[in-house]
């Protein structure tokens, strides 16, 4: 009778956890089509595995996304269970030990893009993350405007970019007063940093730490920084509000109601500019960053990655989704309703993605260029002191050496802070 009664007692607490629903919690932000996008393949992954996934919303401002986790993973709280993490603080998360080890889970890491995955999504020999998308900064340009004004060749340089910029620009404030030539992402905030990244690394500096010091105050930077205030102040290509508020959705909305002749933005805008309600529709092409004269073109690698928390209390479940994320068929409708540049190498040879995404043989020669921002778990500490100072200059509180010159001066310090 006794062994029944545990028997039984035992069979109601099975019963009950079984009833307990276990919920993936997924944290992703982006712009709305992409949260409308992610809202979508929720909801086909409960009905096909009949796992619950809760889609926690995040802003699209990768600073803030960033922000949002780390509070979370610092307590160990146990959501969200799976997000997306920036290229740029990946490592961050990893060092810190939020990442699950992806060992083991039958993934097949071989067909991601290697450099990539070599260059983040691996730590301390384990698997921890893989790329959803990769990301580099491109040129989008107005066809119709160019043909317009007898343009028959795209610029090659930033040098014939601005000619063209200020000569169009001047036609076309004729009758729209509200016109500029190129838009850029300057505000205080990462994708700054990415943009002086393209910059800086055309003229033949970049961000580059030498034994441990970070050099940044050399003859090419202060003249790529030079250049681009210059684009704001003296030539007034850019528009004055560049260093308070353009992030990349501005920067989109900017050129996408149709006020601009060239936009630096990443390969999402892509879709958006095409979508029906773009006043710019037909009429955008895309392009690799041009680059300074006698100088090379440069892209900053971008790009958001998966990974399972450590603190989860539904690994099993989170995986499958990380796995559905990941598969082939996901990957495809992601490049295909969303422009975005699928992790998976091997959709890159899909019939429909060549046929209905010509774009990407652009995209492709665009991954040629590809200038990485320092791997480091300390990089956004040294981001956020490049940000500040790089605005400075933007702003004109600063002149460029001055700005490059403290901005190596306080990133000396941080670097002396976490290397102790
Ligand atoms: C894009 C890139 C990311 C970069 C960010 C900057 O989201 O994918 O790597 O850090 O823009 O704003």
């Amino acid at each position: 009778m006794r062994a029944f009664l545990l028997l039984f007692l035992l069979f109601l607490l099975v019963g009950c956890e079984k009833r307990e629903e276990r919920v993936v919690t997924f944290a992703v932000g982006g712009a709305p089509n992409e949260i409308e996008f992610w809202e979508k393949l929720v909801r086909e992954f409960e009905e096909r595995k009949g796992i619950k996934v809760k889609l926690l919303r995040q802003p699209t401002d990768t600073d803030q996304r960033r922000q949002g986790l780390v509070v979370a993973l610092r307590s160990g709280m146990k959501d969200p269970d799976v997000f997306l993490m920036d290229v740029a603080w990946l490592p961050q998360f990893a060092a810190s030990g939020w990442l699950e080890p992806l060992e083991g889970s039958g993934l097949k890491r071989e067909v991601f893009f290697k450099r990539v995955v070599k260059l983040v999504d691996i730590y301390s020999g384990k698997l921890v993350a893989l790329p959803v998308y990769v990301d580099g900064g491109v040129l989008y340009y107005r066809k119709d405007l160019l043909e317009k004004y007898g343009y028959s060749k795209l610029p090659e340089t930033w040098e014939e970019l601005l000619e063209y910029s200020l000569r169009v620009q001047r036609g076309e404030r004729k009758k729209s007063p509200q016109f500029f030539g190129f838009v850029w992402q300057g505000a205080q905030y990462e994708g700054l940093v990415c943009t002086f990244l393209e910059f800086a690394s055309s003229r033949g500096g970049g961000i580059t730490f030498r034994k441990g010091r970070l050099v940044l105050n050399t003859g090419p930077n202060v003249e790529a920084l030079t250049f681009m205030r210059d684009l704001i102040h003296r030539y007034r290509i850019s528009p004055p509000n560049t260093y308070t508020e353009m992030k990349e959705e501005e920067v989109r909305m900017f050129f996408q109601e149709g006020n601009a002749l060239f936009e630096r933005n990443w390969p999402y805008a892509w879709a958006l500019h095409q979508s029906k309600d773009s006043k710019v529709r037909g009429k955008v092409g895309i392009a690799p960053l041009p680059k300074f004269k006698g100088g090379r073109r440069a892209s900053t690698l971008g790009g958001w990655h998966i990974g399972i928390s450590r603190f989860s209390d539904t690994k099993r479940e989170s995986l499958e989704f990380l796995k559905f994320v990941l598969s082939y068929e996901v990957q495809k409708r992601l490049a295909l309703n969303l422009g975005w540049n699928p992790g998976r190498t091997d959709v890159y040879e899909d019939r429909d993605v060549l046929k209905r995404m010509p774009h990407f043989k652009v995209l492709r020669e665009v991954f040629n260029y590809i200038v990485a921002r320092p791997v480091s778990p300390y990089y956004t500490q040294v981001s956020e002191v490049l940000q500040k100072y790089l605005n400075s200059a933007l702003s004109g509180r600063l002149s460029p050496e001055e700005a490059l010159r403290r901005a190596e001066e306080e990133v000396g310090k941080v670097v002396e802070r976490y290397s102790r």
